[in-house]
């Protein structure tokens, strides 16, 4: 196999098959079938909402590439006079800048820098998008998801459901027929905002966010995601908020750090040893039902999704790995959707094909029905 591995990297390198996950399951008998929301996809890779998901086009290449979901850049919601509690959110800014980033523990990685944050473009346009989604989802060609962020009130304050009614409202009607799944998001530049100085206003706004949403939504049916930031407080306070949001059907965990002094969302290998950390203390902590876990956060092999999935998470959301200078990717050819996916499923060493046949030689991972499952990594007793 590791012959067969050797020679699949070389080729694939040049051209990617997008039913990747279908060959290396006639290939190597691994499933590698995941979860996002609770809805089967055939890997567990995708992409995490941001600047990589604004536009048709962008939706097509990762189609093409065959990647496992995208969720669409995060909306700001509005009422239905065109009011935006959070419209400080809506910021318009292109310029990104991918960096290496050196992590507190030395090792190198790499980040974005952007001061942009959420949707800048009319509600309309996104809406248009959203229509795409749906229909790209029900087609099976690939799970397409929306990405809102919602007035969140300071203690003493109401809920706006003028804007989760006229948003999720919207958003259904563009989506069309079928459950609508969402995401819900807390950024890192939240988590650096006065609004999120106090624990108890975050623990309220993820006890109550998720009812929120779903009585706006009325009878039509919705799965709710909440991406969790990285709160300006301990591990222990991250524990909190997972617990908190249990009315959630899935917990993507958790977006950037929040560097103060250069007032800058980012990642790198500081951001997958905290969340990684958290995700194994909830384990560790007994963690049982609840929310599905997504990870989030510096997949940049095979192995850190092989480690999200040791965590709990039934796939993973990339964004920074999409964007890397083409020399950093061993494919010579390809989008850089199809690049990122060449490294992280059939890497010699660091792929997700790699990791699970040494998992199986370790003892941790045994064949059921002839079959090594992706998904029996993520279940209880791994
Ligand atoms: C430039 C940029 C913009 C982003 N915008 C959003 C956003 O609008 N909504 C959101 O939920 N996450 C956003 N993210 C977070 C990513 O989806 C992802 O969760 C995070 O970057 C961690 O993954 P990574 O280390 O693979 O980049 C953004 C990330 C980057 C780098």
């Amino acid at each position: 196999m590791s012959d067969r591995l050797t020679r699949d990297f070389e080729r694939f390198g040049r051209a990617l098959p997008r039913e990747a996950a279908a060959h290396i399951r006639e290939a190597y008998g691994i499933d590698l079938t995941a979860r996002y929301l609770g809805l089967p996809i055939p890997h567990p890779i995708g992409k995490g909402s941001g600047q990589l998901s604004l536009n048709a086009d962008q939706l097509e290449v990762d189609r093409a590439a065959g990647l496992a979901f995208v969720v669409l850049k995060t909306v700001i919601a509005e009422d239905a006079a065109g009011e935006r509690s959070m419209g400080a959110w809506a910021v318009h800014e292109t310029r990104m800048r991918v960096e290496r980033r050196r992590a507190a523990d030395g090792r190198e990685g790499w980040t974005v820098t952007w001061k942009g944050r959420g949707w800048d473009r009319p509600f309309e346009d996104y809406l248009a998008l959203v229509r795409l989604a749906g229909d790209l989802t029900r087609s099976g060609a690939m799970l397409t998801v929306p990405s809102v962020k919602y007035h969140l009130p300071r203690l003493d304050e109401p809920f706006r459901d003028q804007e989760y009614r006229h948003t999720t409202g919207r958003l259904a009607e563009a989506w069309g027929r079928g459950p609508l799944p969402i995401e819900k998001d807390f950024s890192p530049t939240l988590a650096g905002d006065a609004l999120a100085d106090e624990q108890g206003r975050i623990l309220r706004w993820l006890r109550e966010v998720p009812g929120r949403i779903r009585s706006a939504a009325g009878p039509a049916p919705l799965r709710l995601a909440l991406k969790l930031m990285n709160a300006r407080f301990d591990d222990g306070f991250q524990l909190e908020m997972m617990a908190a949001a249990a009315e959630a059907d899935a917990l993507v965990c958790f977006n950037r750090l929040w560097d103060e002094a250069a007032r800058v969302a980012y990642g790198g290998w500081d951001l997958s040893e905290r969340n990684l950390r958290v995700l194994r203390s909830a384990r560790a902590a007994g963690r049982r039902g609840g929310p599905a876990l997504v990870g989030t956060g510096n997949v940049r092999s095979g192995r850190l999704v092989l480690d999200y999935a040791r965590a709990g998470c039934e796939s993973v959301a990339l964004h920074t790995f999409f964007q890397l200078p083409l020399g950093e990717y061993p494919a010579t050819a390809g989008s850089r959707t199809e690049r990122a996916l060449h490294a992280l499923l059939f890497h010699p060493v660091d792929g997700l094909v790699s990791g699970m046949l040494e998992l199986e030689r370790a003892g941790v991972l045994h064949r059921k029905g002839g079959e090594l499952r992706f998904l029996d990594l993520c279940a209880e007793e791994a």
